[in-house]
This record gives structure tokens, sequence and C-alpha cells, in this order.
């Protein structure tokens, strides 16, 4: 999808930013847009402070300035931002592609408002084409590859390179598991995956996105929740 629609969702989210704010601030490609043009709005004089779901945004946000804080000065958040890889009309998401889905949902949880900004080509009836990212302790890959292969999804551990393990920001390695466009009951997986012993966080995030910005390539449109 084009960046035009990327930056046009990343624009109206700007909007609902005001003077003061304590923002939480997201991972990928729409997320970078946003901090983009936070970061314009900051060298005109907003005043903001953000948690950033990754090193890779919080350089970012270094970069352009953007006054960054933590969950422990500052947990408390008024409003996080932040991509997704699908989501559905229920407005149930699939997060994780670029690995940060831990801290995605801890920030996200802790912000009062979380607004979602993705491209129409994110939007699915039934979520599960794009493989959901698992977030493990390592030495639970093993039983967990089975486990979850036994549900249905080819699981592969994410690599950086062949024989070498993805890390997460937090130390985890991702199983990425592909159940294709059949998971009709995203609460009930969620709940099964979290109560498997060493998953470390999922990427459903269910129930917490307040409206999904949906960039087009001339407009925006707005599902809430
Ligand atoms: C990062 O871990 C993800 O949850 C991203 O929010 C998601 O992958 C969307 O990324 P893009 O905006 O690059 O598609």
């Amino acid at each position: 999808m084009s960046d035009e629609a990327k930056t046009l969702a990343a624009a109206a989210a700007l909007d609902l930013v005001e003077d003061g704010m304590r923002l939480g601030i997201g991972t990928g490609s729409t997320a970078a847009a946003f901090i983009d043009l936070l970061g314009a709005r900051v060298a005109q004089g907003l005043t903001v402070t953000g948690v950033p779901t990754s090193e890779r945004s919080a350089r970012q946000c270094r970069d352009l300035s953007i006054p960054l804080t933590t969950l422990d000065e500052t947990p408390e958040l008024d409003l996080a931002v932040d991509g997704a890889d699908e989501f559905d009309p229920a407005l149930n998401l699939i997060k994780g592609g670029g690995g940060a889905l831990l801290r995605e949902k801890i920030v996200a949880a802790a912000a009062a408002r979380f607004v979602v900004i993705a491209d129409a080509g994110k939007q699915v009836d039934v979520l599960g084409r794009f493989p959901l990212p698992v977030e493990i302790v390592p030495m639970a890959m093993h039983p967990l590859s089975l486990r979850i292969a036994g549900w249905g999804a080819q699981v592969t551990l994410r690599q950086t390179a062949p024989g070498e393990p993805f890390v997460s920001d937090e130390g985890h390695h991702i199983l990425d598991c592909a159940f294709g466009p059949s998971i009709g009951n995203p609460a009930e997986l969620a709940r099964r995956l979290s109560a498997l012993p060493g998953v470390v966080e999922h990427g459903l995030f269910c129930g917490m996105a307040e409206r999904v910005i949906i960039g087009h390539a001339d407009r925006v449109e707005t599902l809430m929740g």
C-alpha cells in the first residue's frame, strides 16, 4: 500500500494529539509516518512526552527531538497511536509483524485511548491471513511450536538469518503462527495462548482499539469500536 495512505492515516491521528499529552508511540512503517509528523509539530512548539514501543521508534523520536519518558515515570498515558498487521470489523487486531508486540501491548494498555492507524490493505473479515506473532521464552520453543501446530497453525520461529532467531527488545523469541483466515473467535484464541506456560504475549489485541483510522490513497475512513 502506498506511503500516502499511511501518511494520511498518521495525519488524522495527529489531529487527536493535544498540547501536554502523554503519548504511547508505536512501531512500524505507519507509526514511523506518525512520528515524522509528530516531530514536525514538536519543532513548531507542541509539548508532548512519549513512551516509545521499541528501540527503533525511540531512536526516531530522539532524532526528531520528541521528548521521551518511561512507564516508570509516566505510568498513565492519554493516547497511544500504533499500526497493525490486520484488523477485523470488530476492531480486533493482529500486531507484531515488526516484533514489538509485547511493548506495544503494554503501552496500549497503559493508555486511556488506543488509536490504530493502518492502510486499507490491513482490513480483513476474519483475522489470520497474517501469521500471528507469539512472543515466547526461548526454552519453551519446541513444546510451544508443537502445541500451537496442533491447533492447526503452521508455526515458524522468526529468524534474522538462517539459524539466528530474532530476539525482541525484551529478549524473547517469536513464533509466527499461520492459522490462515480462520481466527473467527480471536478472544478465545487469545485466552488459550495466554494460558500456555512460556508464552510471554501474543499479537492478538482484542477489545483494545478505540478506533482504526484507515488510510486510502486519497482519504481516510474511521472505524469506531
Ligand atoms: C510492530 O511490531 C507491529 O505491530 C506493527 O505495528 C505492525 O507490524 C504494522 O506495521 P506497518 O505499519 O509497517 O505495516
